[in-house]
């Protein structure tokens, strides 16, 4: 099965999707396995009132929108994304939230930011990367548009640290792995930022895992578990039948309160250097 994925390049995919892949965002936000990997984004970032942050691949910009509530009245936050798709409705909902003065969008590749060098106080990109050829690339951008003794973050999932209660190990082995390595973009990257993050000029740079757990139907990850079955079996990786056994069980222990899902993301943090300041780092070698 050849798999497209949208999220690298949404401008290929109609209108309707683009739609309901931003409805997939702002729900995803809602989740409460998500509303605590996005406050764990938000204090690593530290936004401070009166400062400019810069958001890369911001999609329906429902981080933005958080991160500005740490910055006003007078600070501004930038949203960037590859999709002017998206963008016409991350401002819809800026319009709706009443802060429209206080953050700005423009369309850009992550790889090429139309910025000039230390432009912001703080960048991020968060569930960017596993969708990046590249993503070296990016962190080289992140990091020239930070100003020296400013903050750069990046956040993305592991997939290969889901940890979830099945009798069946064999059957939930094969279509998790199946998955991780077919599915949706790099779904290692999150194990991967730490050093992404350190092969730049960025010091103090330090990994932080956030472990997610779902233990409801609506929680984000249940609902990723849900798809990864379905993947599977459309890619022929587990058959019709091992597809229903696989999620009549889950749907059973979500029925009597005993399901327990987990993974781990990574939120990687770095200083741009400032001149004259001690890169421990570095020196020690
Ligand atoms: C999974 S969404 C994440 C959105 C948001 N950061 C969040 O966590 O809710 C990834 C976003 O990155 C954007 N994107 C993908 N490749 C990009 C690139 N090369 N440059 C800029 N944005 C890109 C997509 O359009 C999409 O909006």
């Amino acid at each position: 099965m050849s798999h497209v994925n949208n999220w690298a390049n949404p401008s290929k995919a109609n209108m309707q999707d683009v739609y309901n892949m931003a409805a997939a965002l702002e729900e995803r936000a809602q989740a409460l396995d998500q509303i605590q990997v996005n406050e764990a984004l938000v204090d690593a970032l530290a936004p401070v009132a009166g400062e400019q942050v810069l958001e890369v691949g911001c999609g329906s910009g429902v981080l933005c929108r958080q991160i500005a509530l740490g910055v006003v009245p007078v600070g501004k936050v930038t949203g960037v994304d590859i999709s002017p798709e998206f963008l016409r409705i991350a401002q819809d909902y800026t319009a709706s939230a009443d802060l429209s003065t206080t953050i700005q969008w423009g369309a850009g590749q992550a790889e090429v930011l139309p910025f000039r060098d230390a432009s912001f106080d703080a960048v991020f990109a968060a569930r960017l990367l596993l969708h990046i050829s590249d993503p070296q690339a990016v962190l080289n951008e992140l990091v020239r548009v930070v100003r020296p003794g400013g903050r750069a973050v990046v956040m993305d999932w592991d997939f290969d640290t889901v940890a979830i209660d099945h009798s069946d190990r064999e059957l939930t082995r094969r279509l998790l792995h199946w998955r991780c390595d077919h599915h949706g973009g790099n779904n290692w990257s999150g194990r991967q930022l730490w050093g992404q993050m350190a092969a730049t000029e960025l010091v103090n740079v330090k990994a932080a895992p956030i472990v997610s757990v779902a233990h409801h139907e609506y929680d984000s990850l249940t609902l990723s578990l849900f798809k990864a079955a379905r993947v599977a079996r459309d890619g022929n990786v587990i058959s019709p039948g091992e597809y229903d056994a696989w999620v009549d069980e889950l749907r059973s222990s979500l029925a009597a309160g005993s399901f327990f899902a987990s993974i781990v993301y990574f939120i990687v943090v770095g200083e741009r250097k400032k001149e004259g300041t001690w890169d421990f780092q570095s020196e020690l070698g």
